[in-house]
This record gives structure tokens, C-alpha cells and sequence, in this order.
């Protein structure tokens, strides 16, 4: 076994393609056996570096789905998902899931942890004490049936291999690349069973695609593979050059969603992305009036009533969401000036500085108090000892270590800084 684990290896970092049986095997071993796994870091390396071909791409995305169940739905609505490609601050999957659910479509959402300086919805939701976003897949699809929406992570049922394969792209850091982004994302979203996907590609300094250019052309490759398995997607390039809405962090994002979907301390940009991405989905779905729909959803109760409903039917108790962290720092500007955010990426790896950054064997445990409220967004005035944003935890003497990394992330511009659309 070793020894084609090493041919393929070898092939990849010569440039040579591999056949479907080829990739099924690496996928396979990768999470059948830990045995293995410096192998699969060096294979995933040279994918990195040399890529795969538009064939061997579509093998790698069938063979993920193929690691685990594939869902069939029958109901009486359209199934749809939406996925981002990730960013910091990024709690849209929180907040449109239920918006959609609440409009009459089915949402069997698969999401993952935090990769690389991106959060993880996975994890933003167990910051709810006792959400189980692990159950099986009898129950997954109960909850989807019934609530409207469940959102759970890759399980030894559904895309075994991407749970396993997503957790060594991050250690391995050989996070953005087109073809093992579109194995993960595409392998997931496949395997739930939808009708309908809207993607959110990020771009911007804290994003994977850092280039605008290289993000549209991801949004069309993703599309192009959905429609080889007759998955009709749709996607929009959006903003990630800082943090999306007030809150990054963990149960800080929850809390936001929260207000959100109880039409209450809505971002701009939050708002403007939520209603686009909405309105795509629902194009999608055949739903006329869109924007009359998500904003009555939100009106009446009915978006927020569907997160609670979900939630409970996860276990989490939602009463016990509250956002009390014991230790916080705030950040203060130090002149007159515009504020710059000019590395959304180490805004985000704040967090994990925060969070302790405690690894377990399987994947990295936050501290679901971590996160940071900005006051100021980019661009915006300030005057010299102005609150610009606050940094929490639950562990004074992390604080500094956060405040560091977040105060090496922006500046104060005498000179107004580029300022960005929230949708390219
Ligand atoms: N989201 C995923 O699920 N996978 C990736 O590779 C990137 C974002």
C-alpha cells in the first residue's frame, strides 16, 4: 500500500495525472488509517503545488462524495444550500439557512471547523452549549424534514474523507487550492442531496482568493464541476478585506445571528450580503419577490423561530447562549485619522491567539468566548483615543498576545484608504 502512496506522490510532484482509481485509493487510505497521514500531507503537497487537471478533479470530488452515504430527499420544496468559501467574521450559513428555510426551501447543510485563519460554522454552533452537530444521518434528515434546516459537520457517515483531508490541509496549510477547495466543497454539498447551490466566494486580504480575478475564476470552475453532477450553482464574489458584520469569534457570531434574524443591530454589509445571496437562492428555487419574502421572514419571527426549532432539535440550549467572556482588552486608536484593516488574516488568527489554540487529536478547540466587536470599520474616521474594537476571551493572560496580532493588523491613515464594494 505504501509503496503507490509513494508512486503517486511521485507522479504528483512530477506533474503526472492520475487515473479514477488512482485518486479513489489515496482518498480511501487518507481516512480509513491515520497510518498514513505524512504521506497524504506530502501527496496533498505536491497536489498543491502542481494541481490536477479538470478530470482528475471531477475523480477527487466523486471520490469524496463516495467515502460516505450520498443523501436522496423527498420533499415537498426545493433543496438548496449555500457555502462560502470562507473568511473571518463570516456567519452568513447561521443566518440564510433558516431566512431560506423560513421561505419554504429545505437547507441539508454540511459545514466545516475553522480552516487555516478562516472560522468554522461547525464550531460557532457547538459554542452553543450542548449543539450536537454530529448526529447520524437518520436524524439529520428527520431534523431537515421537519425544521426545515439542520446543519451538521462531515461525520463517519457523509464525506468521511473530507473531514479527514479538510483537518490535514490545515495543518499542512495547503488550504487554497482549486481543485482540493473544490473536492471539499463540492464533495459536500453533492453528497447532502440538493437541488440547488449558492456559493459565496470571498476575496480580499482575508480571503484564499486574495485576487478578484482568481476568485470569479473559482466561482466558474465550482459551477462548471456542479453542473457535471447536475447540481445547478450560483455564485457571487464578495468582500473579505475585513471582518464581515460587528462580531468575529465564536459565540460572539452566534449572538449577532441572533439579532439578525430577530431584525435587530443588522450590519450594513451584513444586510447587503444576506438579502444578494438570498435573492440568488431563491431565484434558484423558483420563489418570485424575494426581497419582500426574506425581509417579512425576518419581520414576522419566522427565520429566528426556525433557528431555535434547529437548534433545539440538535440539543443545544439556546437560553444558555450568552456572551459573557471574563477577560477583555479594548483597542484604542493612538492619532486622528482613517482606520485601515490591512490584514483581515491575522485579524482572524487573533482569534485562535485567543482561543488558547489547544489542539485536540482531531481538530482545534476554541474557547467559545473568543472573538473581537469591531466598533470602528475600515475606512471609517477616528479620533485619537477613540474605542476602535474590543478583544474578549476567558483567559486574561492570552489577552496581550491577541492584542498584539490585532493591533499589527490595521492602521491610521491620515489619507483615506481604498474602499471596497460589499459584492464585486
Ligand atoms: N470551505 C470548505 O468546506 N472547504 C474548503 O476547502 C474551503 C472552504
Amino acid at each position: 500500500m505504501s509503496d503507490l502512496i509513494n508512486k503517486l506522490i511521485e507522479d504528483k510532484s512530477n506533474s503526472l495525472p492520475h487515473t479514477s482509481s488512482e485518486i479513489k485509493h489515496i482518498v480511501d487510505i487518507s481516512h480509513n488509517s491515520n497510518h498514513f497521514d505524512d504521506k497524504i500531507i506530502l501527496w496533498l503537497k505536491s497536489v498543491y503545488k502542481n494541481g490536477m487537471n479538470r478530470s482528475e478533479t471531477i475523480n477527487y470530488t466523486d471520490a469524496i462524495i463516495s467515502s460516505g452515504d450520498k443523501l436522496n430527499f423527498d420533499l415537498n420544496g426545493y433543496i438548496i444550500d449555500k457555502h462560502s468559501t470562507g473568511g473571518v467574521g463570516d456567519k452568513v450559513s447561521l443566518i440564510l439557512g433558516p431566512i431560506l428555510a423560513a421561505c419554504g426551501c429545505y437547507v441539508p447543510m454540511i459545514v466545516g471547523r475553522a480552516l487555516g485563519h478562516t472560522g468554522g460554522t461547525l464550531d460557532k454552533l457547538e459554542s452553543i452549549q450542548n449543539y450536537n452537530g454530529l448526529i447520524n444521518l437518520d436524524k439529520f434528515k428527520n431534523i431537515v424534514k421537519d425544521v426545515g434546516i439542520s446543519i451538521i459537520g462531515q461525520t463517519n457517515e457523509i464525506c468521511p474523507a473530507d473531514k479527514k483531508i479538510y483537518r490535514l490541509r490545515d495543518l499542512s496549510d495547503t488550504i487554497d487550492s482549486f481543485p482540493l477547495i473544490c473536492g471539499s466543497i463540492m464533495g459536500k454539498k453533492i453528497a447532502e442531496g440538493i437541488e440547488g447551490l449558492v456559493l459565496d466566494i470571498k476575496t480580499g486580504n482575508g480571503a484564499f482568493m486574495v485576487d478578484f480575478n482568481q476568485a470569479n475564476k473559482l466561482g466558474e470552475f465550482l459551477k462548471s464541476i456542479g453542473s457535471e453532477f447536475n447540481l445547478n450553482v450560483d455564485y457571487l464574489v464578495t468582500d473579505m478585506n475585513q471582518p464581515l458584520g460587528i462580531y468575529s469569534g465564536l459565540l460572539c457570531e452566534v449572538k449577532e445571528s441572533i439579532d439578525f434574524l430577530k431584525n435587530e443591530n443588522q450590519s450594513k454589509d451584513l444586510f447587503e450580503l444576506i438579502y444578494k445571496l438570498g435573492l440568488r437562492g431563491l431565484n434558484m428555487a423558483g420563489i418570485d419577490n424575494g426581497e419582500q419574502k426574506i425581509r417579512r421572514v425576518l419581520e414576522d419571527g419566522t427565520a429566528y423561530e426556525i433557528f431555535c426549532k434547529m437548534v433545539h432539535a440538535h440539543g443545544g440550549d439556546i437560553d444558555k447562549a450568552v456572551l459573557l467572556p471574563s477577560a477583555s482588552e479594548n483597542i484604542i486608536a493612538n492619532s486622528d485619522g482613517y482606520l485601515n484593516i490591512h490584514n483581515t488574516k491575522s485579524l482572524g488568527m487573533s482569534i485562535d491567539a485567543l482561543s488558547l489554540g489547544s489542539n485536540n487529536d482531531n481538530y482545534k478547540k476554541f474557547d467559545p468566548q473568543s472573538g473581537f466587536k469591531l466598533y470602528k470599520k475600515h475606512g471609517e474616521y477616528v479620533n485619537s483615543g477613540d474605542r476602535i474594537a474590543k478583544i474578549f476571551c476567558s483567559d486574561h493572560s492570552i489577552l496581550s498576545k491577541g492584542s498584539f496580532i490585532f493591533k499589527k493588523s490595521i492602521s491610521i491613515l491620515k489619507e483615506l484608504p481604498t474602499l471596497y464594494k460589499v459584492i464585486h
